[in-house]
Parts: structure tokens; C-alpha cells; sequence
């Protein structure tokens, strides 16, 4: 999708940059968005050009990076003193025109929501081990229920034997992934300045229980041992939902960022290690070995890290354009 020129308002850059701030595959961003023009409306667009075609073969992430996006604007709408009027899905013909956000009535954001909005910006992925702080049973709890509150559920591993499950189709899912030339290849074209940068991806993969995407292809040069795998690892969580379609990956999405934005505004982060979720053999294990039949959607740890590393996003010039859309397909 090519984004045209044109002098946006200030509303909609407002939501544009918070949207921007989601957290995607790679950091590939597969969005665009839309001003209506004069506060109308802020479209969230899927941009299926920037799908990763081998990683995300059915555009699943895809959709819950904008689910993601779309939780930002509805946050910076609050922001702004409107209640968010959400319009899912709002064209059949269009399946990538994934939703429409309009300004609701005038209502002062409560001191949650605000603190959701400071931490736009601060939340950040980690990878690696976390720091030795603990992540509290009440924080856990509340992160439940942000989770539910958007209609997902957020599963906590406490059974050491489902983490250990866990760990083994992370474990297959990586060791397949790095085995395989052609995914190599799409996983170092996302690592770079417009990507995922050096400085985020630099601790060695293998240092937690879940084995890490590797980014620098840093275990062709030297391995872990077992021994040292493990402490640093923090919480393991899964978020899942009870059916699988569109509208529940756009769910699952919305619902992830408000569990991480929750989390950051307390100082905890987390670190990504969807790869089984990516292999329908391996998605279906995790499905009826861990998450009790329900779909999983997201695999995640939760800890407090002793640093956080920052990612670039693309400019808004060329993210934010102006309404009608050509018609896709
Ligand atoms: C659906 C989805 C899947 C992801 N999977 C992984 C993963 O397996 N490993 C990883 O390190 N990061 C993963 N990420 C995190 C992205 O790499 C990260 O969001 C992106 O690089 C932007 O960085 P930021 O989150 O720090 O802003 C995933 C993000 C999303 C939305």
C-alpha cells in the first residue's frame, strides 16, 4: 500500500503515532490508517503487503499487530476526553479494513486510562532474561482481568510439566525454524534499523526456558548449556481465545496490548516466543496439550527487565493517509 501526501489533522496524527506504537512480528507494522476527515473517523487498515508470508502464512499476527494498533487509538481517543466508538469489520467486501474509530461522547479519561496512555511509549519487547524482581500473584491477577475485560483469556503456566510442554514445542518450532534456509532469510531481512535492531536482539537466545527467535543467527556460533537455562525466564502466559476467526485475532490483538500496557505502566515487560503458534501441527499440540482446547494466540513471558530496548517505527507520512481507500482485491 502506497500512502499519498496530504496535511493531516491533529487528532488523527495523535492517534496515528499512538497506533504506531504497537508491537508487531519483526516489527514489520503491516498497518496503514485513515482519516475520515473533520474528527469523523480513524481507520486501522491491515497492509498486507508487509505480512510476512512465511512466518505468518494466514495473516493471523498480522491481524493481532493491528488488533494491537487499534487498543493504542481507542487509548489515545480516551486520551484526547472521548469515549471510543469501535466499528469492527465494517466492510464485508473488504477484509483488511479492519476497523473504524469514532469520537463518542465527551468523558475525562479515568487515572487507569491515562496511565495506560503513559505507557504507550514505554512499553517495550525484551528478550533474554529478566531481572531477579518478582512479577507479584496481585499484578498476575490484574493482568487477568485486563485480558478478559477485552474477551480474551490470559493463562499463567503454574504446572511446572505444561511449561515444560511448552518449553518442547517452543524448543521444535525454533529448532525447525532455524533450520530452514528461506525462514532464515525473511527473519535477517527484518533485522536492521526499519526492523528489529541489533540493540534489541543481542542476548543469546537459548538463555530461557523458551528458546528465543534468533535474530543474529547466534547459535550457528556457540550453544548454551542446559545449566544455564532457565533463571531469568519470569512468568509464562498464554493468550488465548475460545473460537479462531478474524474478529477474534483483531480480539486477541486488542486485548494483548492492553495486558502489556498494564504491565508496563508497573514495570513489568514482556518477550515474545510465538514460533509453535505459527505451525498449525505444533499450534494444534499447544491447543489441546496446554491451553485445554482453547486457541492459543500468544506466547508470552513476563518479567521485570534490568534494561529496556527501544524500537523505530516508520514515519507517520507514511502510515496516516486520507480517506477513500481504493477498493482492495
Ligand atoms: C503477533 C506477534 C508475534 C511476535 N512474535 C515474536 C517472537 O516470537 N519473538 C520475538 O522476539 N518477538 C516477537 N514479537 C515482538 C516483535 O518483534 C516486536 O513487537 C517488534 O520488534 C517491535 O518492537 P517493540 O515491541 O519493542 O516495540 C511479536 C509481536 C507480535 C505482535
Amino acid at each position: 500500500m502506497t500512502v499519498t501526501g496530504h496535511t493531516p489533522g491533529r487528532a488523527a496524527l495523535h492517534l496515528a503515532r499512538a497506533a504506531s506504537f504497537a508491537p508487531s512480528p519483526h516489527n514489520s507494522q503491516p498497518w496503514f490508517f485513515v482519516e475520515e476527515g473533520h474528527d469523523r473517523g480513524f481507520e486501522v487498515h491491515a497492509d498486507a503487503g508487509r505480512r510476512l508470508p512465511l512466518t505468518d502464512h494466514d495473516g493471523r499476527e498480522m491481524v493481532i499487530a493491528c488488533g494491537a494498533a487499534l487498543f493504542n487509538a481507542r487509548t489515545a481517543v480516551r486520551q484526547l476526553g472521548f469515549r471510543p466508538v469501535v466499528d469492527v469489520l465494517p466492510e464485508l467486501a473488504d477484509q483488511d479494513f479492519l476497523a473504524r474509530v469514532g469520537f463518542g461522547a465527551h468523558a475525562a479519561p479515568t487515572d487507569e486510562e491515562e496511565s495506560l496512555a503513559r505507557a504507550l511509549s514505554l512499553r517495550h519487547t525484551h528478550r533474554g532474561p529478566f531481572g531477579p524482581e518478582p512479577v507479584t500473584e496481585a499484578l498476575l491477577a490484574e493482568l487477568r482481568d485486563q485480558a478478559r475485560a477485552e474477551g480474551a483469556i490470559l493463562q499463567v503456566l503454574d504446572v511446572p510439566e505444561k511449561v515444560a510442554l511448552l518449553a518442547r514445542l517452543v524448543d521444535a518450532a525454533e529448532r525447525a525454524d532455524r533450520a530452514d534456509l528461506w525462514r532464515a532469510v525473511e527473519l535477517a531481512h527484518r533485522v536492521g534499523p526499519t526492523g528489529v535492531p541489533v540493540t534489541a536482539c543481542r542476548a543469546h537466545p537459548d538463555l530461557t526456558l523458551l528458546a528465543g527467535r534468533d535474530y543474529l543467527g547466534m547459535s550457528r556460533r556457540y550453544t548454551v548449556a542446559a545449566r544455564r537455562r532457565g533463571p531469568g525466564t519470569g512468568i509464562v502466559a498464554l493468550l488465548c481465545t475460545p473460537y479462531d476467526q478474524r474478529a477474534d485475532w483483531l480480539l486477541a490483538g486488542q486485548a494483548l496490548q492492553r495486558v502489556l500496557l498494564y504491565a508496563a505502566g508497573r514495570g513489568v515487560m514482556a518477550g515474545f516466543h510465538t514460533q509453535p503458534l505459527e505451525r498449525p501441527d505444533l499450534r494444534e499440540e499447544v491447543r489441546r496439550g496446554v491451553t485445554a482446547g482453547r486457541h492459543p494466540q500468544m506466547v508470552l513471558r513476563l518479567g521485570r527487565p534490568l534494561h529496556v530496548r527501544p524500537t523505530l517505527r516508520r514515519p507517520l507520512r507514511e502510515v496516516l493517509t486520507q480517506g477513500p481507500v481504493p477498493l482492495r482485491r
